[in-house]
């Protein structure tokens, strides 16, 4: 039985002595409910040895406390504790007694508690020191605290072990699979049954099978195959799950139950005609993110997991990166409903450092285990088709001879060949043939990062061989949602050169969303697009990234402190990128006009429109048209190089003369009016579950002021808590954890939770000099 062990905690920032003890006293300390970011709450600092790479928020040492009783029923039960993620450097304790320690912030892990517990009325303690004072240990806002979920599992003295179970199906058809399920027990003896069902999504028992007195001594493995007739395929559409559910039974009585989801699919990556998926050739368009939720920080919530996921689905993307780290458990639970194809990464670094404290300080003491950890843990996921055992890993520059990458690699492999059959990668940024990772031929797949002029076939077979080959990031275009430097088609490649700090940009920090600001290694997302339409045998790409995150704030120093990378900011709110993606990858008729409507009279302005299913697109100035153009060739937009004039423009999509589609932006007069719209107005009452809340700044006849930047004050009656606030600003001051935002460029996000109690829920914004505005959201 597992429980959720995230509520009644205490915290206290800064290191205390003996606070691991059990008759320490914490009733001054911070009381919480997990899961918990600290450095989210602090002010951005220009001195914060994490940098701004780190987002310039501070880390630091923390310890966390929990104090609780279990009943005496328990006793002589096993008791576990499964922390999904510590950043980072965790020391657990039960009641004073140290379980271990763990260096990597991204990887989940579990002590037994079983021998130091107490039951009754007799009170354990729990103590988690943190450490994350020596910076800087990332090149992205990493977060600090208990940033996951906590859980405590009770089990009988046989049941089945911790990432007990492994699903594969080797042979899978439309008509028949095969699925093979292993299963470890654990226990400390005796006899047992063992019976699994296969349940569809219905919950109906679609197959079961029962091994009979089997003997478990400290690990026993058992296996089951069954063969599945008529299965339903689990795909990107239709991403089917079933699930297994262990019994152990001892005795005649169940003492163990686990269940596993997991999902019946065929893949193949072929050199020549890329990735297949049941059969069917499927291109993987996906997107690089990073592990924070913007203003909630690291601290890991499902909903804010979900609407990112479906933020990206709106734009047609099918796989996801988890740069550069294990992700949550979560995210793959969702990336498996969702139907995402997820190459799966464990390190950003091996033995050679990218910053002073980094993993690689702990690289050869724990790279084994939290490889194997990470298989065990995620290899039932239908949705991870890669594992990828690094990231620009810099063993990639060796002197001839030097062997100490290419035997990290290969050791690696073994690994995650004892454990599995996925493909594994290692993203490479050097593509030329001295790359010594990729000349040592250990991975099954040839991995680019960058260098889209090196993806033809030819090129790439010719320096590695017949192997088939993905773009495990891509892309790095630099973009401000909202700000727009013209002319379009003159490129800013900021910085000059990788090496170098950035010169002659805008002063107030800003790129410009239009295709025309990308980085020396990257190009805009077209450039990129085009090589990758072009040529079949790719299997996928992974641009960097789907969502803005804090730190790495590419190109800019201070106070610049997020990056400008994402297709949609930090907030949630698409730029415009995002619905160039739109038109290629989605079907539903779309036809999107940028930029704004608000520029000096008489200002020579680029209008781009991207768009699908349609032949053409005309614009008009004030009822005036200004031609019709049309894509050709393998452009990917339009654009018409205008005079301004106050009043409306408009694009109108048509194919063989019939209006698809149209779009109709008008010039904004003075703020006027706030506009408030709820993702969801009904949400869980759960104390987690969330509201999303756009707030517009308009005119008086509602049209998005474009460059509204108006103080906004939240306050909120009821069931509900302001969880954080953004506006996408790359460079914004303002603490995430407010009551009060500036609209950046007419928008900003109040992200509204529930307090743990059903009722309803006001959220009131007011500013200056604007009408105010109110929303209804229920919490049930
Ligand atoms: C890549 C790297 C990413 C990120 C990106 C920024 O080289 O893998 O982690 O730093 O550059 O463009």
């Amino acid at each position: 039985m597992r429980e959720d062990f995230d509520r009644n905690w205490t915290f206290n920032l800064g290191n205390v002595s003996r606070a691991e003890d059990a008759s320490f006293n914490d009733a001054s300390w911070r009381k919480l409910n997990l899961p918990h970011d600290w450095s989210i709450e602090l002010p951005f600092d220009s001195t914060s040895p994490t940098g701004t790479g780190g987002g310039a928020l501070r880390g630091g040492l923390g310890w966390y406390r929990k104090t609780f009783t279990l009943p005496a029923t328990d006793k002589g039960k096993n008791i576990f504790i499964d922390f999904d993620g510590v950043y980072c450097n965790s020391e657990v304790f039960i009641n004073g007694h140290s379980l271990g320690v763990r260096p990597n912030g991204y990887i989940s892990f579990r002590y037994d508690l079983t021998p130091y517990l107490k039951f009754g009325n007799e009170k354990n303690v729990i103590a988690v020191k943190v450490d994350n004072s020596q910076q800087p240990n990332s090149r992205w806002y990493s977060g600090s605290g208990i940033y996951r979920n906590v859980w405590l599992v009770k089990t009988n003295s046989i049941y089945v072990d911790n990432w007990g179970t492994y699903i594969n199906t080797p042979s899978v058809s439309s008509t028949r699979a095969t699925v093979n399920i292993t299963t470890t027990l654990s226990g400390t003896g005796g006899y047992c049954d063992v019976t699994t069902a296969i349940l569809n999504k219905e919950g109906k028992a679609v197959a079961v099978q029962t091994q009979k007195n089997l003997h478990v001594g400290a690990l026993q493995t058992t296996r089951q195959v069954f063969s599945l007739q008529t299965p339903v395929l689990w795909s990107i559409e239709n991403p089917y799950l079933y699930k297994a559910v262990t019994k152990v039974i001892s005795n005649g009585k169940t003492v163990d139950e686990y269940t596993t989801p997991f999902g019946i699919r065929s893949y193949q990556f072929d050199v020549d005609k890329g990735f297949f998926l049941n059969g069917k050739k499927v291109k993987i368009v996906g997107v690089c993110n990073h592990h924070d939720l913007g203003c909630l920080g690291t601290a890991i919530n499902t909903r804010a997991l979900e609407r990112q996921l479906q933020i990206m689905k709106g734009m047609g993307i099918n796989g996801i990166r988890t740069s550069h780290n294990p992700p949550a458990p979560e995210l793959l639970d969702l990336c498996d409903k969702m139907g995402f194809i997820v190459m799966d990464e464990a390190f950003d670094m091996w033995k050679r450092s990218k910053s002073k404290y980094d993993y690689s300080n702990d690289f050869d003491e724990w790279y084994k285990k939290d490889l194997k950890d990470q298989i065990l843990r995620d290899r039932n996921h239908p949705s991870v088709f890669i594992w990828s055992v690094g990231n620009e890993i810099q063993e990639q520059w060796a002197k001839e001879g030097d062997t100490a990458g290419t035997a990290y690699l290969r050791e690696m492999q073994q690994i995650v060949r004892s454990l599995d059959d996925r493909p594994t990668v290692t993203a490479n940024n050097e593509v030329r043939s001295m790359n010594r990772l990729l000349q040592s031929g250990i991975n099954e797949l040839v991995g680019y990062n960058y260098h889209h002029g090196d993806w033809p076939p030819d090129s790439v077979t010719q320096k590695w061989g017949r192997k088939p080959f993905i773009v495990t990031e891509s892309v790095s275009a630099l973009q401000t949602r909202g700000h727009y430097d013209m002319p379009s088609d003159s490129m800013r490649i900021w910085p000059q050169r990788w090496d170098l700090p950035v010169a002659n940009a805008n002063p107030d920090l800003t790129c410009s969303a239009y295709e025309n600001c990308f980085t020396p290694w990257g190009s805009s997302h077209e450039a990129t697009l085009k090589m990758f339409l072009k040529y079949e045998s790719i299997s996928g790409m992974y641009v960097w990234t789907g969502f803005d995150y804090i730190g790495e704030p590419t190109p800019y120093p201070w106070p610049a402190r997020s990056s400008y990378f994402g297709i949609v900011d930090l907030a949630g709110f698409p730029k415009d990128a995002y619905y160039l993606y739109q038109s290629l990858f989605t079907t539903q008729n779309m036809l999107h006009l940028f930029p704004h409507w608000n520029w000096q009279p008489g200002q020579v302005v680029d209008m781009w429109a991207y768009y699908n299913n349609a032949d053409e697109v005309e614009l008009f100035i004030n009822g005036k048209s200004q031609g019709v153009k049309r894509k050709t060739g393998d452009e990917l937009h339009v654009m018409w190089r205008v005079t301004y004039e106050q009043g409306r423009v408009e694009a109108v999509s048509r194919k063989d003369g019939k209006v698809i589609a149209s779009k109709t932006i008008k010039t904004a007069g003075a703020p006027a009016k706030i506009v408030l719209q709820a993702d969801r107005s009904a949400i869980q009452a759960n104390g987690k579950d969330l509201s999303f809340v756009t707030v517009k700044v308009v005119d008086k006849d509602g049209n998005l002021v474009p460059d509204a930047a108006n103080n906004i004050q939240f306050t909120i009656a009821g069931a509900g808590v302001i969880a954080g606030v953004d506006n996408g600003s790359q460079t914004s001051m303002e603490s995430f954890k407010a009551s009060e935002r500036k609209t950046f460029n007419g928008l900003c996000l109040a992200v509204v939770q529930s307090t743990g109690k059903p009722g309803s829920i006001k959220l009131q914004a007011k500013s200056a000099g604007l009408a105010p505005a109110t929303i209804d959201i229920i919490a049930k």
